[in-house]
């Protein structure tokens, strides 16, 4: 198996090269197209303006095979030649604007088949008899969607490439048949997902190129039975998530590109998936940190995570057994301030190492002799703190100058900025002398939280700082009412504390607002940072809408959005009752901000509150008291339902249906329009509004006149 992959590992090598020959052809075909050639020796016809020639053509490894070269041609209608000699065995198509192939000719030794930078916007049904096909070549044309067997009976084509089409839809067995497919490429289409059985048949697959489509999410087992696969490019996507399993069976996989994607964690369980992963491309993700035991104990030899926009932290211990690493690249972070001392552990063969153009403010010693093989070491461009925490940048800096033989892994060291102290802002690390810089200082946080947050209850509160210093300093947090949590990692309640740097509030109460701080201490000395947090109630307020004496509409607004009203309850009960409150749950069947309360007692006070609820805390967030009006007023409400009630309401209804009918008649007759409107009075009209059929968890059809009063009657029976 191992020998397999290094065969892939040789033909990558040489696919290489020959793409290198190519782009230096380019430059030679004009010498090669030769107008006046004519077939190879039996003088059979050749399409006008095309090269028939028994030549080597480097496009294809090719000794002195049978060769028609047209690019660049306009043909007749724009469609495939027809005065092709039959037996040619390269045939280079591109940039013909071609619209269709419409193949009529039966090609059986053609193996190499370039119709590239076309304008093909449908595959070929007769494309099936180019039976000796190895390579087609189909980049730049226009195809947006490939059928099932699209190219069967190509039974030992080995590289198809269908790069920069407009492909948003591939049929399921679209490339079913190609047993010997080695390179699959798709770059450059609009391509939203990937399905597992387009890779079914495909056992030598050594190259999938997918990079610049539109995918969003990798799914588990999507690559299962491509277990010969090498390399493997998904860069310039959507990519967010990556389901667990989504790498399984790829077990010979060395090479991955996952640069540009929307990934915000490191997807460190699927990659540890990937035994023979050695050149991973990270670049240009929206991650936040690397955390511990991002990587570790893989057989990465190279790892790039550069350009990353949001990255703020390198945690202790996320480069672990890092055996084969060699060159790690972190530079461009433009946010990155922390690396922790201990990031890296068993990283011995780590030479080259790229940190430059951060906003790192300290890289420790104990993270340079940490790593034995170091070679080179970029720092420069940082905004380093130019005390204790640079002395041994320094050293370094004066050996060199000082022992001609000795080579400082620091590479540009006359580029290494110090960014603080303030007055030491701007100065070059170089023109400090030896005698400012101690050999202990005391500890300077770096807080990752910004001054003050406003928050609403039940959310949480997460902090994060770290400390420089020699000795290194210890981090504790201090809560509001001066109690300080001091352990390294703790989780009681609603605290958690993890690795010294991370404090995390649960379910904010409206109490917790405060000054929180993290406090660094060694001997050296002591600092302090903090953050003022406000804990806010949620700003809904209930009003009442539509008073009767038996029901009352109460309304609310406040929430984000009507889809956020999970959590939310409104709790009622007459106010001079010690009763318990009665509770209503609003879930999204609510699709309106109100809801109408029934069954209630005439010239009462009810108390109506909105409660939001998480766990089990419950917050009141807002209260009003309501009365009920009285009698008179409930009759208008239909407040003494009974069965006459019933039969006058259905008899109306009957009455309207009746009426409603009139009308049509009368508007066919003549034009009396104006017929039906003294029947709504302003009274019934309101009535019917505020009475949604919602409230009564009856499904959500717009009410309508009649179906309102229905389920009025229905809900007082
Ligand atoms: C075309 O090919 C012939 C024979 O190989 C050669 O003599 C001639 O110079 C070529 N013409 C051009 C324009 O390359
Ligand atoms: C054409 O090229 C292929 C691949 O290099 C080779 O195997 C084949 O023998 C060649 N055909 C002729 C007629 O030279
Ligand atoms: C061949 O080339 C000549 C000169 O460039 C051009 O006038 C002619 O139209 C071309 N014929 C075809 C079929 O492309
Ligand atoms: C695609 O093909 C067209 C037509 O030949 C050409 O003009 C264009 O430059 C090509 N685009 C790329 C990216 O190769
Ligand atoms: C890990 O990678 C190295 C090259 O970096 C390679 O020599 C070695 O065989 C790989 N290990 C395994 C288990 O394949
Ligand atoms: C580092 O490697 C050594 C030797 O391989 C091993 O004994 C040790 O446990 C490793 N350290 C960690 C933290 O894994
Ligand atoms: C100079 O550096 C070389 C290489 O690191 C070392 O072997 C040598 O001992 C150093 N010489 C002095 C005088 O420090
Ligand atoms: C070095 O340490 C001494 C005593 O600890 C202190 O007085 C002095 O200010 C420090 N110098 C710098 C540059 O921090
Ligand atoms: C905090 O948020 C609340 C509402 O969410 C707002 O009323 C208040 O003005 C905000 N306070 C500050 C200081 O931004
Ligand atoms: C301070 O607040 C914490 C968390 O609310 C609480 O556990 C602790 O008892 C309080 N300490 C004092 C002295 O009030
Ligand atoms: C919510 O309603 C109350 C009373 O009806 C009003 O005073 C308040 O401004 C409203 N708030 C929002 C955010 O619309
Ligand atoms: C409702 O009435 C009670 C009793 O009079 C009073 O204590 C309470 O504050 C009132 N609530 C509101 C929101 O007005």
């Amino acid at each position: 198996m191992l020998k397999a992959t290094t065969d892939l590992s040789v033909q990558f090598f040489s696919f290489l090269v020959m793409s290198f020959l190519f782009s230096h052809m380019i430059s030679m075909r004009s010498d090669a197209t030769n107008t006046t050639d004519s077939g190879w020796g039996s003088g059979e016809a050749c399409p006008e303006n095309c090269t028939c020639r028994a030549m080597d053509y480097p496009k294809y490894r090719s000794l002195f095979n049978k060769t028609v070269v047209c690019t660049g041609v306009q043909f007749l209608n724009n469609i495939f030649p027809e005065n092709i000699p039959l037996d040619v065995e390269i045939l280079d198509l591109s940039h013909c604007r071609l619209t269709r192939l419409s193949l009529r000719l039966t090609l059986k030794h053609l193996r190499f088949l370039d119709i590239s930078n076309n304008d093909l916007k449908v595959m070929d049904r007769q494309i099936h008899k180019l039976t000796a096909l190895r390579q087609l070549i189909m980049r730049n044309n226009s195809l947006s969607y490939l059928q099932n067997g699209a190219f069967s009976g190509m039974l030992y084509l080995e590289v198809l490439d269908l790069s920069n089409n407009q492909l948003y839809s591939i049929e399921p067995h679209t490339f079913g048949g190609l047993n010997y497919l080695k390179k699959l490429n798709l770059e450059g289409n609009r391509l939203h997902f990937l399905s597992p059985q387009w890779f079914v048949s495909m056992p030598s697959l050594g190259w999938l190129f997918l990079s610049n489509n539109l995918i969003g999410r990798l799914k588990a087992n999507v690559f299962e039975m491509l277990s010969g696969l090498f390399t493997m490019k998904l860069d310039e996507n959507r990519i967010s998530y990556i389901e667990p399993g989504a790498f399984n069976g790829l077990s010979h996989l060395r090479i991955l590109y996952l640069t540009d994607n929307l990934l915000q964690t490191i997807p460190s369980q699927e990659l540890h998936n990937l035994p023979l992963l050695q050149y991973l491309y990270f670049d240009k993700n929206p991650v936040l940190r690397i955390p511990t035991l991002a990587f570790h104990s893989m057989n990465l030899s190279m790892l790039t995570m550069s350009y990353m926009p949001h990255l703020k932290v390198i945690e202790k211990e996320s480069f672990l057994n890092l055996k084969h690493l060699v060159t790690l690249q972190l530079h461009d972070n433009s946010e990155l301030v922390y690396i922790d001392p201990n990031a890296f552990v068993n990283c011995s063969h780590l030479k080259n190492l790229y940190l430059h153009n951060n906003k790192l403010q300290s890289v420790s010693s104990v993270l340079k002799d940490s790593l034995p093989a170091l070679k080179t070491l970029h720092l420069y461009n940082n905004e380093l703190e130019c005390d204790c925490n640079a002395m041994w940048m320094k050293q370094e800096n004066l050996r060199e100058i000082s022992n001609k033989t000795y080579r400082s892994v620091l590479f540009g060291d006359s580029l290494l900025k110090c960014g603080s102290p303030s007055n030491r802002k701007g100065i070059l690390l170089r023109d400090l002398p030896l005698s400012a810089l101690n050999f202990t200082c005391a500890p300077v946080i770096i807080p990752l939280f910004r001054r003050s947050y406003n928050l609403s209850i039940g959310e949480e509160l997460h902090l994060e700082c770290y400390a420089m210093g020699l000795p290194s300093p210890k981090i504790t947090w201090r809560l509001p009412n001066g109690t300080l949590l001091d352990k390294e990692n703790l989780r009681t309640g609603r605290y958690e504390i993890r690795n010294n740097s991370r404090f995390i509030l649960r379910y904010l109460y409206e109490s917790d607002t405060g000054r929180y701080s993290c406090e660094a201490q060694s001997v050296s000395g002591f600092d302090t940072e903090s953050s003022i947090v406000t804990v806010n109630n949620k700003p809904v307020r209930i009003s009442a809408e539509y008073v009767a004496g038996n029901f009352i509409t109460i309304s609310w607004n406040g929430t984000r959005n009507q889809w956020s009203m999970t959590g939310y309850e409104i709790h009622y009960k007459p106010l001079d009752n010690s009763e318990k409150f009665q509770i209503i749950p609003l879930d999204r069947r609510l699709r309106q901000f109100r809801y109408t309360f029934t069954n209630l007692s005439p010239l009462t006070t009810y108390m109506f509150c909105i409660v939001y609820v998480f766990e089990t805390e419950l917050y009141t967030v807002h209260c009003t008291n309501i009365t009920t009006g009285d009698e008179d007023l409930s009759t208008t409400g239909i407040t003494h339902i009974n069965s006459k009630m019933i039969v006058g309401v259905v008899t109306s209804i009957f009455m309207l249906l009746i009426l409603g009918c009139c009308v049509l008649v009368v508007r066919r007759v003549g034009k009396r329009k104006d017929y039906l409107e003294p029947l709504y009075s302003k009274d019934t009209e309101s009535l019917i509004d505020v009475i949604p059929l919602e409230s009564m968890y009856q499904g959500q059809t717009t009410p309508a006149a009649c179906s309102s009063r229905t389920s009025l009657i229905q809900s007082q029976d």
